[in-house]
């Protein structure tokens, strides 16, 4: 069954080499994905050597364990290590037809990588952005073919969670779109085309839960209540364990950008950002129920 507003797919162009820029959590493990799933030539790019390797570590890791759960054989293992590469050169960008960031969550940041990135690739690459919730015209206003542009969001962990956003905007056109659905689909994941809203469609629903929950402990019910209440009604994950797994700043930063576009309607806290800074909620045991706060988190609290 066709997506909804997705083009005729036969307007999508084959991807035969990725690049993405960014070799954190999330680039990481959707190279791993890239790599696996469409077998070609990936290429991931930082600012430094130490974090490339970093990057490459996290994905050799990744594929480790797929070899040896067994969903990947010695032969496709070893073929998919030859087909990964890292460097702080993008112009090891020039022959990708598709190249995706997931740098830090700034618009600066992000559009200045689109304008250096658009100096190296062909005119028809695809770009593409895994922002949370940044607005993509604002990235595609530095660009000189902003039809090219297409926000392809993630969800953490990626190799697990089976949904990709489609964002759309404006500018994007049909050929952009349709490679983005195919690759998703090549990707084994489930797309939606959403428009260029703030939050999109998931992080607006996702920030109204971890927005009241971060609410309700700023107004003194204490975290470890609404942690097992919400827990123990049977959500795979409680707000505080997903505020924890897409990292603390990216979850403050979720909540900002929706409370900046709706202030009426979303929450901002203060002290979810203060407990970013110092990087983390509490301890858990290994079941992942609370086993005690942190002192000094509770002191900041
Ligand atoms: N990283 C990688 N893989 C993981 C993982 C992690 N953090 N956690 C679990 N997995 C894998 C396991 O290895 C296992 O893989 P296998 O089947 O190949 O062995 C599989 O997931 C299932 O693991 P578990 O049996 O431990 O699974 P659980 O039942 O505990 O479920 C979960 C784990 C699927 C992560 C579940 O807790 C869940 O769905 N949580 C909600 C996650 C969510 O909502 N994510 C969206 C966050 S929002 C976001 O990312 C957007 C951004 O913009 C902020």
């Amino acid at each position: 069954k066709k997506p909804a507003g997705a083009p005729d797919a036969t307007l999508a162009k084959p991807v035969t080499k990725v690049g993405i820029v960014g070799a954190g959590l999330m680039a990481s493990q959707f190279a791993t994905l890239f790599v696996r799933r469409l077998q070609v030539p990936v290429v991931i790019t930082d600012v430094d050597q130490a974090r490339v390797e970093k990057g490459l570590d996290s994905v050799r890791g990744e594929l480790q364990e797929l070899a040896d759960k067994g969903r990947i054989g010695p032969d496709e293992h070893n073929r998919l290590i030859g087909l990964l590469r890292g460097t702080t050169d993008r112009r090891e960008f020039a022959d990708c037809d598709w190249v995706i960031e997931a740098v830090f969550e700034e618009l600066e940041v992000k559009q200045q990588v689109f304008r250096d990135i658009e100096q190296i690739v062909a005119d028809d690459c695809i770009l593409a952005t895994n922002t949370s919730g940044l607005s993509i015209p604002d990235m595609a206003s530095v660009l000189e073919h902003p039809n090219r542009l297409v926000g392809f969001h993630f969800f953490n962990p990626v190799a697990v969670m089976p949904l990709i956003e489609v964002v759309k905007t404006g500018t994007t056109d049909d050929t952009t779109l349709a490679t983005a659905m195919r690759t998703a689909k090549a990707l084994k994941k489930t797309a939606i085309i959403t428009r260029d809203t703030p939050g999109f469609v998931v992080n607006r629903i996702l920030a109204k839960v971890l927005g009241e929950a971060m609410r309700a402990v700023d107004t003194g019910t204490p975290f470890e209540v609404v942690d097992n209440a919400l827990d123990d009604l049977g959500m795979p994950m409680s707000p505080f364990e997903l505020l924890e797994l897409v990292g603390l700043k990216v979850g403050a930063h979720v909540l900002d950008t929706n409370h900046a576009a709706f202030p009426d309607r979303f929450y901002r806290s203060e002290n979810l950002h203060r407990l970013a800074d110092y990087g983390k909620l509490f301890d858990r045991d290994g079941k992942g129920k609370i086993k005690g706060f942190d002192k000094q988190a509770r002191k900041i609290v």
